[in-house]
C-alpha cells in the first residue's frame, strides 16, 4: 500500500494501474474510519482490482458553527485499517494541495435536490461536498466510486453531478452499517458520552416504528412523525428534521402511494453529536 500526498503522485500511481488494465475503485472519506467505511472498501474490493481511499477533512463542507476543529482524526489507525483491507493507494492531501492559496472564481450551485434534509439545514454543505468530490474525481479518475446510503442525499446529489458534468465514473451505493443496537455507525458517534450512546439507537427505533406503521397501511404519516419527534425530545434529543422524501428529487411527501419506494430520513442533535439516519422502504 502506498500513501501519497500530492496530486502528481496519485495521478501517476493511478495511471500506472490503469496502464496495466486494472479496474480502479475509489472510496472518498474524511478519515476516523469505522466499520461503515470498511464495508465500502470491502464492496469496492469485490468490484475492482485496486482500491484508492482518500482521507481528507474538507473544510468547505463545514459551516462556521460546525465541528471542523474537533472532527475526529486518527491517521495511524486509518492507514492500518486500509492496509489490512488490501487498499492499494491512500491519498492524504492537505488543504493547500486541494485548494491552493489563490483566489477562486467558480462555485457550484445545486438546485432543488439541495432544498430539504441536510441541504436545507446546512447551508453550503453540499456545495462544499460537490466541490471536493469533483476535484477528487478529476484527480483520481477512478472507474467506479463507492458511497454509503448513510448519506443518501449526498449520493443522490453526487450521482446527478456525475451525470451533468460527464464524469466517466460508475457510482455504487453501499448499505448502512449499524452497531448491534441499530445505531448507524458514524465518525461523529465519538462525540457521544456513555449516556447519550445508550439513547442514540432511539432515532432508528423511532424510524422503524414509522416504516412499520406505513407498511401496515398508514398513508399520511405526518402526525406519527411528530409523535416520534416529541418522544425523542422527551429523551433529550433536539430534532432537526424527520420526514418521508421522494427517492429521486429529495422532496417531502405527505401522502404516500402503495407500491412506491420512499426515503424516511431524520437528523437530530444529541449532546455534541449530530446524528443522521435513513431507511429506504416500499409502501
Ligand atoms: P465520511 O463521513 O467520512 O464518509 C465517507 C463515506 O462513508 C460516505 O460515502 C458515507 O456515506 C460512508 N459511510 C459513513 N458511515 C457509514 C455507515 N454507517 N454505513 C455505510 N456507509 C457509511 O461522506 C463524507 O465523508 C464526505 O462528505 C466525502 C464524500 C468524503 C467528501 O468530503
Amino acid at each position: 500500500m502506498k500513501v501519497v500526498k500530492t496530486i502528481e503522485e496519485i495521478r501517476q500511481e493511478v495511471r500506472f494501474l490503469k496502464e496495466k488494465g486494472r479496474k480502479v475503485a475509489f472510496v472518498p472519506t474524511m478519515g476516523a474510519l469505522h466499520d461503515g467505511h470498511l464495508s465500502l472498501i470491502r464492496l469496492a474490493r469485490e468490484l475492482a482490482d485496486d482500491i484508492v481511499v482518500s482521507i481528507y477533512v474538507n473544510p468547505e463542507q463545514f459551516g462556521p458553527n460546525d465541528d471542523l476543529d474537533s472532527y475526529p482524526s486518527n491517521l495511524k489507525d486509518d492507514l492500518a485499517f486500509c492496509e489490512e483491507e488490501g487498499v492499494s493507494l491512500v491519498f492524504t492531501p492537505d488543504t493547500k494541495i486541494i485548494y491552493g492559496d489563490e483566489k477562486k472564481y467558480f462555485k457550484i450551485e445545486i438546485d432543488e435536490l439541495n432544498t430539504h434534509l441536510d441541504g436545507g439545514s446546512r447551508p453550503g454543505y453540499f456545495q462544499g461536498i460537490t466541490l471536493v468530490v469533483n476535484k477528487l474525481f478529476n484527480i483520481v479518475e477512478p472507474d467506479l466510486a463507492v458511497f454509503g446510503q448513510k448519506d443518501y442525499q449526498q449520493f443522490q446529489i453526487i450521482q446527478q453531478m456525475v451525470y451533468e458534468f460527464n464524469h466517466d465514473i460508475e457510482l455504487i451505493m453501499a448499505p448502512i452499517k449499524r452497531a448491534d443496537d441499530g445505531l448507524a455507525l458514524s465518525s461523529r458517534n465519538a462525540y457521544l458520552n456513555e449516556k447519550e450512546r445508550a439513547l442514540a439507537p432511539l432515532l432508528y427505533q423511532g424510524m422503524q416504528r414509522v416504516v412499520k406503521a406505513i407498511q401496515d397501511g398508514l398513508l399520511k404519516p405526518e402526525s406519527l412523525l411528530k409523535e416520534v419527534q416529541k418522544d425523542l425530545e422527551a429523551k433529550s434529543f433536539k430534532n432537526d428534521y424527520l420526514g418521508v422524501f421522494s427517492m429521486d428529487k429529495m422532496a417531502p411527501v405527505t401522502s404516500l402511494q402503495k407500491g412506491k419506494r420512499y426515503l424516511l430520513a431524520g437528523a437530530v442533535y444529541l449532546g455534541k453529536a449530530r446524528l443522521i439516519d435513513n431507511i429506504i422502504f416500499e409502501c
